[in-house]
């Protein structure tokens, strides 16, 4: 079985502590620290992008997941793997060219993610999906922290694993929106490994004891 990874989303964190935030991180067990850019396009929403990005690169000691809810992600994958990113999701409703933009990722020594929103069909990512590392299930609509799970996306998700012991057994699944204790449990029965969580961690009152009970279930 796949190991688990815990990966808070900075967008639930205390902006005006953001050391204090990114310290809390460093000394918990979460494995990456997600990093949601949103581009007020792609999304209706705008969040943060590469300086800050650069700032807590240089104070994380976790890799840095990128997650560009933006259109035309190409345009900024160099400035991202410069800022930090040690992981890149782009959007599969924003890449005409999917499997161009999957190989820069990697030329750039980044893992090279596939994020797909809720309304979109999982078959669509078969062609791809030899070629990544792991796919970014959207489990709310994107732009957005503090959202509700959306239960169908466990079906989804399901369906992305056993298509990915056929195409590529290797592939990491890692699941974004809505992610508590509540429904860790059902998401890791249907075979996803890493959890993306903002508000569950970071509007908790102890965020380190919820990273360990996200991973561990104790
Ligand atoms: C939503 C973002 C998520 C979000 C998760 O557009 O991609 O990463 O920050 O936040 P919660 O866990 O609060 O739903
Ligand atoms: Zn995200």
């Amino acid at each position: 079985m796949k190991r688990y990874l815990v990966a808070p989303s900075l967008l639930a964190a205390d902006f005006t502590n953001l050391h204090k935030e990114i310290t809390m991180l460093n000394e918990s067990e979460a494995d990456w620290l997600h990093f949601d850019v949103m581009d007020g396009r792609f999304v209706p929403n705008i969040s943060f992008g590469l300086p800050v990005c650069k700032a807590i690169k240089s104070i994380s000691k976790k890799p840095i997941d990128v997650h560009l809810m933006i259109v035309e992600p190409e345009k900024y994958l160099k400035a991202f793997r410069e800022a930090g990113a040690d992981s890149i999701s782009v959007h599969i409703e924003a890449c005409p060219h999917l499997h161009r933009v999957i190989a820069e990722i990697k030329e750039l020594g980044c893992l090279a993610g596939v994020a797909i929103n809720p309304h979109t069909a999982i078959d669509l990512l078969v062609p791809i999906l030899p070629d990544i590392d792991f796919v970014n299930i959207m489990t709310v609509n994107p732009g957005f922290g503090g959202q509700k799970f959306i239960q169908s996306s466990l079906i989804k998700i399901r369906k992305l694993r056993a298509l990915a012991n056929e195409l590529n057994p290797e592939l990491h699944i890692e699941v974004d929106g809505g992610v508590d204790l509540s429904n860790i449990e059902a998401i890791k029965e249907a075979g996803a490994n890493i959890f993306v969580a903002g508000s569950a961690v970071f509007k908790a009152e102890n965020p380190k004891t919820v990273i360990q009970k996200l991973k561990t279930g104790s």
